[in-house]
């Protein structure tokens, strides 16, 4: 278990002041390149959640697209995707979330989930945690139970678990 986090945590390259002065990017296209660890990572989420009765993988545009999907088909969950806006063809609900300047927005198609529906919400990477609050939101405004967020790494310093209002949230790694 040790040695796979490690060998994930070594595979995202951390590029220094991208996009802006002082910010240090979490690379995970360096971990696609490696597919022992980027199979030991969907294995770890499937490892935790294969026997939770799990209806639903959410995943956010656009890296929750690629950690997402392997994981709802490797559980037999469905894959929902929550998209930036004017992406979803059909009804949409929608939830603003602030960023540093101004504010995003994610959407969800109406019926894509059921109020009997056990979700987790995957992410890349919680920061703020605006991105996730906001996902779960959607969920829940549906009646979903949302049973966990995950990500694969959390950078602790800007309190993004706070945000979740009591959603569990399991990650990888830890970037302080
Ligand atoms: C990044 C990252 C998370 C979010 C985390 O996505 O992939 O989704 O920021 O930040 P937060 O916790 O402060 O909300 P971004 O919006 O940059 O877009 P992308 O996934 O489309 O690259
Ligand atoms: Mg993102």
């Amino acid at each position: 278990e040790k040695h796979r986090i490690e060998r994930i945590a070594s595979s995202i390259r951390v590029i220094p002041n991208f996009p802006k002065p002082g910010i240090m990017f979490q690379d995970i296209t360096t971990l696609l390149l490696d597919p022992n660890a980027f199979g030991d990572t969907v294995e770890l989420f499937v490892e935790r959640y294969r026997d939770q009765r799990i209806s639903v993988v959410a995943g956010v545009e656009a890296r929750g697209f690629i950690f997402g999907p392997p994981i709802a088909l490797a559980i037999g969950a469905k894959f929902v995707p929550l998209r930036k806006p004017k992406k979803l063809p059909g009804e949409v609900i929608s939830e603003e979330y602030s960023l540093e300047y101004g504010t995003d927005k994610i959407e969800m198609h109406v019926g894509a989930v059921q109020p009997n529906d056990r979700a987790i919400v995957i992410d890349d990477l919680i920061a703020t945690g605006g991105t996730l609050c906001a996902a779960v939101k959607l969920l829940e405004r549906v009646g979903a139970v949302v049973v966990e967020c995950a990500c694969v790494i959390e950078l602790p310093e800007l309190n993004g678990r706070e945000k979740l209002g009591g959603i569990p949230l399991f990650v990888l790694i830890n970037r302080a």
